[in-house]
């Protein structure tokens, strides 16, 4: 009679912050100094996909990241686990006998196993649809009835970024104001149809795990960083309101302006801790001013960049066109296996090749 398994599989694709979120204000529940926005890409590239099982026979808790068997026993994980259980409601599968109460909830373990189908922790954003993606498929396990704004409030207690991941098209994480960080959740600005035209490119500059991880970096920039206070104060408010305006307005020009100039402030942000933090690397530096001189000759920007915590570039080009223009222009200055490290391209949302 204890043999049953009842399965849940999802999947969530990562985001990109174009507004970014770098700093916490509460280290424990992850509530940050500014609100972020981010665009959430096609769960056809850089996804993860979670599968949570549930069966009286399971002794613990387990999880296994990309077939290998990992700790669940991180602050971040038990926050997941413990705010989902604390939602779970009655469940039943009325064609195999099965009835689970609340009660049950908080006795039945879970196996989780998830893959993602991109390099783990190269600062291409893979907690974001990690954490999202647990949330969501345990939420559906145990029959929760938040909604995803509600999710997103707990996704965040995984990963900051893995709020966004809840939504597709453009993301507002609002940083809110109550302390217990319930106001602390992701809001679509847009749905994914809204702006479909927009083709996203990721130059993998290097594959390898990053040297600072982000925990470590925030918590060095809030303290030592005068510019972080000023961003978070005087800058980034402004800049998410015309962001929302850009996005809502298709306005690429206002769109690219804004995106270079927050990624290009929280690089700097990190240079102003103390030890300075180094994200981007030399071949970041030559893609920068690749698009700068191309956008400038041009006349109205092509292409927008953005870096996260990792030397990988996020360029996001106007329409096909410019995406094929683009490639051309990578391939060209950045040719596969020289010695620039720029190894491979994934495309984002809608692939230009097919
Ligand atoms: O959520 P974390 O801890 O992985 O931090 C993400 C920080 C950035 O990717 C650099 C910016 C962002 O808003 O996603």
């Amino acid at each position: 009679a204890d043999s049953w398994v009842i399965m849940v599989t999802a999947q969530t694709p990562t985001n990109i912050a174009v507004i970014k979120y770098w700093g916490k204000r509460d280290e424990k529940l992850i509530l940050p100094v500014n609100d972020s926005i981010s665009v959430t890409l096609d769960p056809a590239h850089l996804c993860t996909t979670t599968t949570v099982a549930v069966s009286p026979s399971f002794a613990q808790d387990r999880m296994w990241l990309n077939g290998k068997e990992i700790s669940l026993s991180g602050g971040r994980y038990q926050n997941c686990l413990r705010e989902i259980r604390a939602r779970a409601c009655d469940v039943e599968d009325k064609e195999r006998g099965i009835k689970i109460s609340k009660k049950d909830w908080e006795k039945l373990h879970v196996h989780i196993a998830s893959y993602n189908n991109f390099p783990t922790a190269a600062g291409l954003a893979s907690s974001a649809a990690g954490f999202a993606c647990l949330v969501f498929a345990l939420a559906k396990l145990m029959n929760a009835k938040e909604d995803n704004s509600e999710l997103s409030a707990i996704a965040r207690q995984g990963s900051g970024s893995a709020c966004r991941s809840l939504f597709g098209g453009f993301v507002k994480w609002k940083m809110g104001k109550v302390e217990d960080g319930s106001d602390s959740l992701a809001v679509q600005v847009v749905d994914e149809k809204h702006w479909d035209d927009l083709v996203i490119i990721i130059a993998v500059v290097s594959s390898r795990q990053k040297e600072t991880s982000s925990t470590t970096g925030m918590r060095e920039t809030v303290e030592t960083s005068l510019l972080l206070q000023h961003r978070a104060k005087e800058i980034v408010p402004k800049r998410i309101v015309q962001m929302e305006e850009s996005i809502k307005n298709r306005n690429f020009a206002s769109f690219a302006h804004l995106t270079c100039a927050d990624s290009n402030q929280f690089h700097a942000v990190c240079m102003d801790t103390c030890p300075p933090i180094f994200y981007m690397n030399d071949t970041s530096h030559r893609i920068i001013s690749c698009v700068e001189k191309w956008n400038r000759s041009v006349g109205t920007p092509q292409v927008a960049y953005t870096f996260d915590a990792g030397p990988n570039a996020v360029l996001i080009a106007h329409n096909r066109k410019a995406a094929a223009q683009l490639l051309q222009k990578l391939l060209f200055y950045f040719p596969p296996n020289s010695d620039t490290e720029l190894n491979s391209y994934v495309l984002g949302d809608k692939s230009i090749l097919k």
